[in-house]
């Protein structure tokens, strides 16, 4: 799918890997809608992006503010494609804490809720839009979606983070299969340790242990690179049904 004069959705479009990625579609010639929570630098990032981006705050796990948003993007012309960035990192609880009493599900469920649930949300509201589009070159859009290296080597805390991001691996497949009768592609990026502002929240030493870990190049992934990535899935029109590990070779340890 190419990028100039089309449309493109970005959620978590506000922030870290979703901001470089709308940044990067608009100076590719595309346009965008910015989906994030209401209160979000959404507005202030579309406006630095200029005519071609706008913002509309929603709830990814929301249904009513997710389909405004789809609505807003498809009056800018057929939407065809969507970029899904939004989520939140885990919670770290043990499964068990130190006096052996159990990790409250409360938790577990929320971090399912906005990784899981929002990504579901959002996949089947875009495919119905994208799929009423006429056929260019044979497919009619592409949907990237966000996991984490978590999904496969999750660490010791990371049961509901893994959890969320697992199965957003295992639904891209399916999901690839699923709406290949309506010539949509859908690929999902696994990122390894990113320098977003969702990794910003740690102490300077511990990112830079981070960093050092990663086999090559070591350093954190720039949000740049997983842009990069997005937009070649975006536009390689026989890329489907995989999940791309984009992680500097990293294998993240038990702890
Ligand atoms: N940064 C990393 O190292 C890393 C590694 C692996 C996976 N990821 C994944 O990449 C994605 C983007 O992460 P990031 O590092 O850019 O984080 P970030 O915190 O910089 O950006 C996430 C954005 O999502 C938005 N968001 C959160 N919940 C939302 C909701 N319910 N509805 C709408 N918007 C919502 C936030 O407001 C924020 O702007 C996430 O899914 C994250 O799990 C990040």
């Amino acid at each position: 799918m190419k990028l100039t004069d089309n449309t493109f959705l970005v959620t978590g479009g506000a922030s870290g890997l979703g901001e470089a990625t709308a940044t990067a579609i608009v100076e590719g010639g595309g346009r965008v809608v910015i989906v994030d929570l209401r209160g979000s630098d959404g507005e202030s990032t579309a406006k630095r992006l200029g005519d071609a981006a706008t913002f509309v705050p929603a709830d990814i796990t929301d249904e009513t503010s997710l389909s405004e948003a789809l609505d807003a993007a498809g009056s800018h012309g057929p939407l065809r494609g969507a970029v899904h960035c939004a989520g939140r990192g885990g919670d770290r609880l043990r499964i068990l804490d130190r006096d052996g009493n159990p990790a409250p599900v409360d938790s577990f469920r929320n971090v399912v809720e906005v990784n899981l649930i929002g990504t579901y949300n959002l996949l089947r509201l875009a495919a119905a839009r994208i799929a009423r589009n006429e056929p260019v070159d044979g497919e009619r859009g592409a949907i990237v979606l966000t996991a984490s290296v978590a999904a496969f080597d999750g660490q010791i805390g990371q049961t509901s983070y893994t959890a969320s991001k697992a199965a957003v691996h295992g639904i891209t497949l399916v999901a690839a299969r699923d709406l290949a009768s309506v010539g949509i592609r859908v690929n999902t990026i696994a990122p390894g340790l990113f320098d977003t502002p969702m990794l910003a929240r740690l102490r300077d030493d511990i990112r830079e242990g981070l960093a050092a870990g990663v086999p090559f190049p070591k350093r954190l992934g720039l949000p740049a690179d997983y842009a990069g990535m997005a937009l070649t899935l975006l536009q390689n029109s026989y890329a489907n049904g995989e999940t791309i590990r984009l992680d500097g070779a990293i294998r993240m340890a038990p702890r």
